[in-house]
């Protein structure tokens, strides 16, 4: 029975997303947040939530007596925690290696310690990419084939989780999961940054012609398949979460200007990042029949709707970052 967990990373978009989820649908659990709160993490992503629910510890997850100390107190760990950004990777591997790779190592060798059901939380980017033309998915057997310091980071964590299944008996479970979508999510993302862009009279850019594909997948969603994982998902099993959404990057922008009332060409385009991965797109037929998953928030276009609302509703949220976002960006020349 899970009545404490430890979220990693729960001060970041997906992990804060899956705070409010648990707090919502399972009244009987207490979360632990364990955040470093980097330039990604915010204290405010867990603004409103009940005390008597919800715990923020400020650490590392990198710190080995830190983790033990936590980990022996709760029944599961969801481990969020990470360096996100492949355009920052590409800049500075460093944090990627060191959060990635070290910071998993250490949460996995407290539950091992400690006998703690883990679920570790991947990317489907661990596969590499698709070409963009055809109907190929990624699968749970699918060769890894990573491009980014970021995803072979996080490939590199993935590897060491199932090789902590398998030579210590580690009670874990691992999800890789398409691109999401929502509130909180950092305004580096592609999504938020052309919302904020557009809210804060800045035109949109896009990377090289907008051609390549992203399956997007609402957060909650991403949620509901973690918390179903967790508590049904076989041992040692990996899953992976999609919400068939396919769409190329240029289509996303054009829906996002005419929700925002702007003419749909209405953007620069910009160089591609170096390595840039074609498309992406998620096979999850084994989470669907074996876990009876499904995923409740498929029209894309009332989520998109949802989350520029969001935006526009949260200007104190993101304003105080984005001038630094994009000047990063424009050293970059994206
Ligand atoms: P994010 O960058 O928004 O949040 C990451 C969080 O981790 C932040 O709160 C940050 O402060 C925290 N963190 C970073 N380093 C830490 C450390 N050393 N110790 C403790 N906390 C630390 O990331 P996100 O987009 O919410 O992604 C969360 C997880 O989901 C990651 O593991 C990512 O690989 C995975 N994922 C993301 C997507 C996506 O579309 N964003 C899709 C699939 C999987
Ligand atoms: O698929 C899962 C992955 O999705 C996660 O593992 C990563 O943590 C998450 O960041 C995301 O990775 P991407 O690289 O796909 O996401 P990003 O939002 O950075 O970019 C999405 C696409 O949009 C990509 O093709 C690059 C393009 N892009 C991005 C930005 C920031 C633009 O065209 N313009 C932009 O300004």
């Amino acid at each position: 029975m899970i009545r404490h967990i430890l979220v990693t990373g729960g001060a970041g978009f997906i992990g804060s997303n899956f705070v409010r989820y648990v707090v919502r649908q399972q009244p009987e659990v207490h979360v632990t947040v364990l955040d470093k709160l980097t330039y990604a993490g915010n204290r405010a992503n867990l603004a409103g939530l009940p005390a008597e629910r919800v715990t923020l510890v400020v650490g590392d997850i990198c710190d080995a007596p830190l983790v033990q100390q936590l980990v022996q107190k709760v029944d599961a760990v969801v481990h969020y925690a990470a360096e996100s950004h492949n355009d920052n990777s590409l800049q500075d591997p460093t944090p990627f290696i060191q959060t990635n790779i070290m910071g998993s190592y250490t949460l996995i060798e407290a539950c091992r310690q400690y006998h703690v059901r883990y679920h570790h939380v991947s990317t489907g980017e661990v596969y590499g990419d698709l070409p963009l033309v055809g109907d190929a998915k990624f699968t749970p057997e699918t060769r890894y084939n990573p491009s980014s310091p970021y995803s072979a980071s996080k490939a590199s964590s993935d590897l060491l989780v199932r090789a902590w299944v398998r030579s210590f008996g580690l009670r874990a479970t691992i999800s890789n999961c398409s691109n999401n979508y929502g509130p909180y999510q950092h305004i580096e993302k592609f999504i938020p940054r052309q919302i904020t862009n557009i809210l804060s009279g800045r035109r949109p850019k896009l990377y090289g012609t907008g051609q390549n594909i992203r399956d997007w997948i609402h957060t909650d969603d991403h949620s509901s398949a973690v918390w179903t994982i967790l508590t049904r998902g076989r041992i040692g099993e990996t899953y992976l979460i999609g919400a068939d959404g396919q769409r190329t990057n240029q289509a996303v922008l054009e829906m996002i200007l005419t929700l925002m009332g702007q003419p749909k060409d209405a953007y620069d385009q910009v160089q591609d990042r170096p390595g840039r991965d074609l498309r992406y797109a998620i096979d999850a037929t084994k989470l669907r029949e074996e876990l009876g998953w499904q995923p409740q928030l498929t029209d894309f276009k009332v989520g998109l709707q949802q989350t520029i609302d969001w935006y526009r509703h949260h200007e104190e949220w993101w304003q105080a970052d984005k001038a630094k976002v994009e000047a990063r960006y424009a050293r970059n020349k994206q």
